[in-house]
């Protein structure tokens, strides 16, 4: 069976005293995650060793970056690299945030070369796709996360894409309260599974953990979670509230 992750994204938010009671709220209601479940803290850099500290030990809780240098260590002031973080242990790293794909210009090509980086150094990549809102209208969705994932991912072996964690983000859906609804997920989440089938085979694609991301809260988090090609999301805004992402971390499919 595929992990079920209930992963937060704080993005830039919270000063260090603000993530430290956040990290203690949350690890009052769970001090470990049930079999087949993680929960995975994508926080900012200056906070991933107090996080790593606070979760160690801790079964299924982990620390994540939100993204890493496209390059190996040497002259690239403000950048933290793939090995950096696998030297700190951190298990997990975002690639391909919209925000990042949108603010920062990051193309599938950039993508491909942080996953090879973050594969090389030990660093599991959680790798983010996801149509903008003028793509949806056309209903051209498929063909352009299809794309997406071909273009930054279809290199890798099928041992490197056994147990992949897939986020599908909707860029429409993200921040603006406006959920895709379950079924939308459900059918471009089946989609994705597709995709790599025809590549890898039914039992990779099969093994690959898609989380739904955009305006998941505690409310919606059972409904999404409940379609059985959604495996869990990637939160926002509702992570940044510990009641709301204990809600969405006891909405995982048993
Ligand atoms: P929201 O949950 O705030 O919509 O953000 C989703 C997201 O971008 C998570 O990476």
């Amino acid at each position: 069976m595929r992990k079920q992750i209930a992963a937060a994204n704080w993005k830039m938010n919270l000063d260090l005293k603000g993530a430290e009671k956040l990290m203690d709220e949350i690890l009052e209601q769970y001090q470990e995650m049930p079999d087949g479940h993680q929960a995975i803290f994508a926080v900012p850099f200056p906070y991933l060793l107090m996080v790593q500290d606070k979760l160690s030990g801790r079964k299924g809780l982990y620390a994540a970056a939100q993204n890493c240098a496209a390059t190996g260590n040497g002259a690239y002031t403000g950048e933290v690299s793939a090995d950096m973080l696998k030297g700190m242990n951190i298990p997990y790293v975002i690639i391909g945030h919209s925000e990042r794909r949108e603010y920062y210009h990051e193309d599938n090509q950039v993508l491909t070369r942080k996953t090879d980086l973050a594969l090389a150094a030990g660093v599991s990549p959680i790798f983010c796709c996801g149509e903008p809102l003028h793509i949806r209208e056309a209903g051209t969705q498929n063909r352009y996360v299809e794309q997406q994932l071909t273009e930054s991912l279809f290199h890798l072996s099928a041992d490197q894409i056994t147990g992949f964690i897939i986020a599908y983000e909707p860029i429409w859906a993200i921040g603006t309260g406006k959920t895709a609804s379950s079924d939308q997920a459900q059918e471009m989440h089946r989609h994705i599974r597709s995709v790599f089938a025809a590549k890898y085979g039914d039992a990779v694609a099969g093994s690959i953990s898609i989380l739904y991301g955009g305006s998941v809260k505690a409310a919606n988090a059972a409904d999404i979670f409940g379609k059985p090609d959604v495996d869990g999301g990637l939160v926002g805004g509702a992570s940044l509230v510990a009641t709301e992402f204990v809600g969405i971390m006891n909405s995982l499919k048993k």
